[in-house]
């Protein structure tokens, strides 16, 4: 199930929460952390419980409050019903949390009926802490299946400046990508982007996270939504050239030849993997 896109709306904001879930993003995060005022906390719980009924085209995801906060059990005691598809836990510092988690989830499940596992765990990591922590968050992952990186925290724990560029997110980005593979997790899910009316540079932003090796893109508009599915699903360029690849190389390795040159490129086993990897992505049509 690809998770390309995952759009956020506030829980408590019951037009906005509509209109994300009539989207296609592949997930909409139903926030209940920090697009929901303190004073509007408790009374956001009920809301998300009424949203999880609504129509949808993608999974659905509640974000509830950090594991360190007063809200946090009062959260998941409310929302883990039926028709839920996961949780995103914000500021995930160590693993320890993660085991919190599981076991509490774990025991919401089997009391709301649902089937054992049947809910993802989404951890965020987004301070110096849980960067710290991140090789032993991502090897405690039982039921989260990745990781997501969020920078508006990260950066304002770590007293960096977001620069259009993003270069000083660089390090960090690579840091998700490399602790994901190691554990076994799918792709990581990037930050948001905030400049809402800059296209231009979400677009950069999505390629950058794209070349690193992230599969999808914390969204926060609906219009970011369509450019982060495209940016992480292959292009017809790409499949076509992938198809040649892969082509020509079953060609070559029947004749006995391990490395051929394709367009002036040298193509051996890891460039093949590479583009049969790409086809995969695409399904079974690919
Ligand atoms: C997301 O929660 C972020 O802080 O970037
Ligand atoms: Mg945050």
């Amino acid at each position: 199930m690809p998770m390309r896109s995952l759009l956020f709306a506030p829980a408590n904001h019951a037009r906005r929460a509509e209109k994300a879930l009539s989207l296609p993003a592949d997930a909409v995060i139903l926030d209940l952390e920090d697009a929901v005022a303190v004073s509007e906390k408790e009374a956001a719980r009920a809301d998300a419980v009424a949203a999880c009924a609504l129509p949808r085209r993608g999974r659905l995801f509640i974000r509830v409050n950090a594991l360190s906060t007063p809200w946090a059990l009062a959260d998941l005691l409310a929302v883990v019903r039926p028709g839920l598809d996961g949780i995103v836990l914000p500021k995930v510092e160590g693993a320890e949390e993660m085991a919190t988690a599981e076991w509490l989830l774990a025991a919401l499940e089997r009391d709301a009926g649902l089937p054992a596992g049947r809910l993802e765990l989404l951890p965020i990591i987004e301070t110096a802490r849980g960067m710290q922590a991140l090789d032993a968050i991502a090897r405690a992952a039982r039921r989260a299946r990745r990781v997501a990186f969020g920078a508006a925290d990260f950066n304002m724990d770590m007293g960096l400046s977001w620069t259009r560029e993003e270069a000083e997110l660089a390090p960090w980005r690579a840091q998700c990508v490399l602790a994901s593979r190691a554990a076994g997790l799918e792709a990581p899910v990037d930050t948001v982007w905030t400049a809402l009316k800059d296209a231009e540079g979400f677009a950069a932003s999505l390629e950058r996270a794209r070349v690193l090796g992230f599969g999808g893109k914390l969204c926060i508009h609906p219009d970011q939504v369509e450019p982060a599915n495209r940016a992480f699903s292959p292009s017809d360029a790409q499949l076509e050239h992938a198809r040649r690849v892969v082509a020509a190389f079953a060609e070559a390795e029947a004749r006995g030849l391990a490395s051929i040159s394709l367009d002036g490129a040298f193509v051996d086993y890891p460039v093949a993997e590479a583009a049969r990897r790409v086809l995969a992505q695409a399904g079974p049509t690919g």
